[in-house]
């Protein structure tokens, strides 16, 4: 009968103790579990919004930034080019900007907030290359009113990043969810519109 009680005792404690183990073993699971899904830094950088200041791009100028690992352009459009938009409506593909290529407040004949500054995610809705910035009136035909060309396939788009008829990409450039967080400052990765 004693030693019935001892065992138990014993068998108690180490029941007791193996829980204990298997409690920690746990824990020490866990952590590095939830390390790897949570976010680095740099992953958290990689898609944080990114802060423009755009009073040095002069007209005429394009510049690009990286925003999510991809190209955004940022043109500063002169009256000539804005108005040569006006020549291009009849050439290109969806002039409305009826497909969903832009946030609704870029949705108008400049595709921007701001018409002279034009913002662009810088890659062809074809297969995906870099077009290239092309502005002079009149190089890749007379009827060229300025805009971008891509070398992989040939499609063009104009000033407002609006694809010729015709073309193999089948869409306008996406423009990126952006702001104005300041009289000259550009944030593009907020989609909320506050014109300084
Ligand atoms: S990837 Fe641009 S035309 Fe094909």
């Amino acid at each position: 009968m004693s030693n019935d009680g001892v065992d138990s005792g014993r068998r108690m404690l180490l029941i007791g103790a193996t829980a204990a183990v298997g409690a920690v073993g746990v824990v020490g699971a866990a952590v590095p579990f939830v390390r790897s899904w949570a976010p680095s830094a740099k992953a958290k950088a990689a898609g944080a919004p990114v802060e423009v200041d755009i009073s040095q791009i002069q007209p005429g100028q394009r510049i690009v930034v990286k925003w999510r690992g991809v190209p955004v352009w940022i043109v500063h459009r002169t009256a000539e080019e804005l108005a040569g938009l006006k020549k291009t409506n009849a050439l290109v593909r969806d002039p409305e900007s009826t497909d969903p290529q832009q946030p609704e407040y870029a949705k108008n004949q400049w595709r921007s907030i701001k018409p002279e500054y034009l913002v662009l995610v810088g890659i062809c809705t074809h297969l995906g290359c870099s077009p290239l910035y092309v502005p002079e009136v009149g190089k890749l035909e007379p009827s060229w009113e300025g805009g971008f060309f891509c070398p992989c396939h040939g499609s063009k788009y104009d000033f407002s990043g609006r694809v010729y008829s015709g073309m193999p990409a089948p869409k306008n450039l996406v423009v990126p969810p952006y702001s104005y967080t300041g009289a000259t400052v550009i944030t593009i990765g907020v989609d909320k519109e506050n014109p300084a």
